[in-house]
């Protein structure tokens, strides 16, 4: 991330201050921060050092300020801050060449080569109702492992279904009594008779004992219940597959939790030689002191049947030693944070060495978010209703004319999901959110129609102004609003860096408005002077903006395709 210009001008402000110190570049990195930006781009506090020398601030600001001379930044003592503004030349230039020259992939790096990361996301449950969890995990997952990707990273995506556990039973079981054979092969279908012998089993006793029965069958492996239970799984993973297509999402494992079944007894001996086994009340547990109120880790059930716990542990010991990874997420939401606690830390317990690279990635929830059909049951209900409720507006801009399409269909797709994906990630992942369908799709306001029409709007503007120049003169990009909008651009891969360091999608989103803010003010200033204007008739002039149009049309189409978005050249 080092090479790009930005921290290029960051480092070089950092060598100046700490050789005016008589300082290590290190001590004195951890102090500078982004200024606020009414003073500037970086900015150096004083405070530590006035009180290790015994000095004021403000003296000690002045005194450094002059010693600090770095070739295109502005040093200048402010009270007790040493502030770095970067001047408009070369860095405008610098920027806009590193954007152009990273094309789509702006912001990519090779700095994660050689490192593995297994995310585990998306993980629903086979024939059962989605959770508004599962849309944010897919979501969230997506745009994390696209991010690991542009750096070079190994990605090892799994899906890890829910495709084990009683819920077979009830299928099977209710199949008889609510199914229609010629729909075997419905997911939808499926679902519904799921819910329903859920229903009955709560009122019935013996109905849910020969649910409970048709799973214990399956884990003794009975060929009869697990041929079922296989095409089950098989209509219900179709059904999701279909789904991911749509969203553009590729796993290159779906390893779900049936993988391990019949392979646990290994674990739980592994588990009883280094930490210790428990029997209590029937059950097994894990022998470790838990706090007051916590709940045992359960290795197996009464009748033998395995858990959640058992499962998640022997996936992964199998994930090491298939992928040994160097990091290892879990972005699941932050219910199971518990599970994953205990989960780490009897592998902590047990003594494994890479239990600090695992990490759960946890989420808030999602309020409010249904269908005119009513309750969300299947993802691709979210996905058509997006698509559906975008053709309305498509449909009205298309007629008026303000946007260009020789497919509706296509680009109203597009715009729903980019509107469902955006309005889901700009959000801070830990932070329950309330989703409003009016709300992601305005194309005015913090959404992705906003983007993507900033995004077709570049385009528009380069096609216009007869493409982008090879060669261009950087010095005629003297605009204040030029220099802005360069710092946006300039400052993308830092928030790559960012959204990396912390699984956190966000940065990256959220600074992708600020560029369309920025980019927004400075195309619209050529409606008050038409020398402002992009494509001004001054042909060295013309072609030095639209190379930094062509910076900015860079910036965003790299940063909707790592969110997972469509990038739609015109609507
Ligand atoms: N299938 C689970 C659910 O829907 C999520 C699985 C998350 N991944 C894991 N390794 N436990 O709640």
């Amino acid at each position: 991330m080092s090479d790009f210009v930005h921290a290029r001008y960051r480092n070089a402000f950092i060598e100046a201050l700490a050789g005016a110190l008589g300082k290590r570049a290190a001590e004195v990195e951890l102090l500078v921060k982004p200024a606020e930006p009414a003073h500037g781009d970086f900015t150096f506090p004083t405070f530590a050092l006035a009180k290790a020398e015994r000095k004021a601030p403000p003296a000690i600001a002045a005194a450094v300020a002059p010693k600090v001379q770095v070739p295109g930044l502005e040093v200048t003592a402010v009270g007790p801050y040493i502030n770095a503004r970067l001047l408009s030349q070369p860095y405008v230039g610098q920027v806009v060449d590193a954007a152009r020259k990273g094309g789509s992939a702006y912001g990519a790096s090779q700095d994660g080569a050689g490192k593995t990361v297994v995310i585990d996301y998306s993980s629903p449950n086979i024939a059962k109702p989605i959770g508004f969890h599962h849309i944010r995990t897919t979501l969230l997952g997506h745009a994390i492992a696209n991010l690991y990707r542009s750096q070079g990273y190994r990605v090892e995506g799994v899906n890890y279904l829910g495709d084990w556990g009683k819920q077979f039973g009830l299928v099977a079981v209710g199949f008889k009594e609510f199914g229609d054979p010629a729909r075997q092969q419905d997911m939808a279908h499926l679902v519904d008779v799921y819910v329903k012998a859920n229903a009955k089993a709560e009122e019935d006793p013996e109905f849910d004992a020969k649910a409970k029965a048709f799973f214990r069958e399956m884990e003794d492996g009975n060929e009869d219940a697990l041929r079922l239970w296989r095409e089950f799984r098989a209509t219900s993973l179709e059904g999701f597959k279909q789904v991911y297509a749509r969203l553009g999402i590729t796993f290159e494992h779906y390893d779900g939790e049936s993988l391990y079944h019949g392979k646990m007894d290994a674990v739980i001996a592994e588990i009883a030689r280094t930490v210790g086994t428990l029997e209590s009340q029937g059950a097994l547990i894990v022998n470790m002191p838990y706090a007051d109120d916590e709940p045992p880790v359960l290795l197996k059930k009464k009748d033998g049947s395995t858990l959640y716990a058992t499962r998640d542990l022997a996936a992964a010991f199998d994930r090491f030693a298939r992928f040994h990874f160097d990091i290892a997420l879990y972005v699941v939401a932050v219910d199971q944070a518990l599970h994953f606690k205990q989960v780490f830390r009897v592998l902590e317990k047990m003594g494994v060495p890479w239990v600090n690279r695992c990490t759960h990635v946890a989420f808030g929830r999602v309020h409010g978010m249904s269908t005119r059909k009513g309750q969300v049951v299947l993802l691709n209900d979210v996905v058509d209703e997006a698509k559906n409720r975008a053709l309305e507006k498509v449909s009205v801009n298309v007629a008026e004319g303000r946007i260009h399409t020789d497919d509706v269909e296509k680009l109203a797709e597009q715009i729903g999901l980019g509107a469902v994906i955006f309005g889901d990630l700009k959000n801070r992942r830990a932070s329950d959110y309330t989703f409003d369908w009016e709300e992601v799709l305005t194309f005015e306001g913090h959404t992705g129609p906003y983007l993507q029409y900033a995004y077709a709007r570049t385009v528009n503007l380069l096609k216009k102004g007869g493409g982008a120049p090879g060669s261009y003169q950087p010095g005629l990009l003297t605009l204040p609003e030029e220099l802005d909008l360069a710092r946006a651009v300039g400052r993308f891969p830092e928030m790559i860096g960012e959204a990396l360091k912390n699984n956190e999608p966000s940065y990256v989103a959220r600074h992708l408005l600020e560029v369309a803010a920025a980019f927004s003010r400075w195309y619209t200033l050529g409606n008050q002077d038409r020398d402002k204007r992009v494509l001004v008739e001054e042909p060295d002039l013309r072609g030095a903006r639209l190379a930094l149009a062509d910076a900015v049309r860079a910036t965003l189409v790299t940063g909707l395709t790592l969110l997972g978005m469509a990038a739609p050249e015109s609507m």
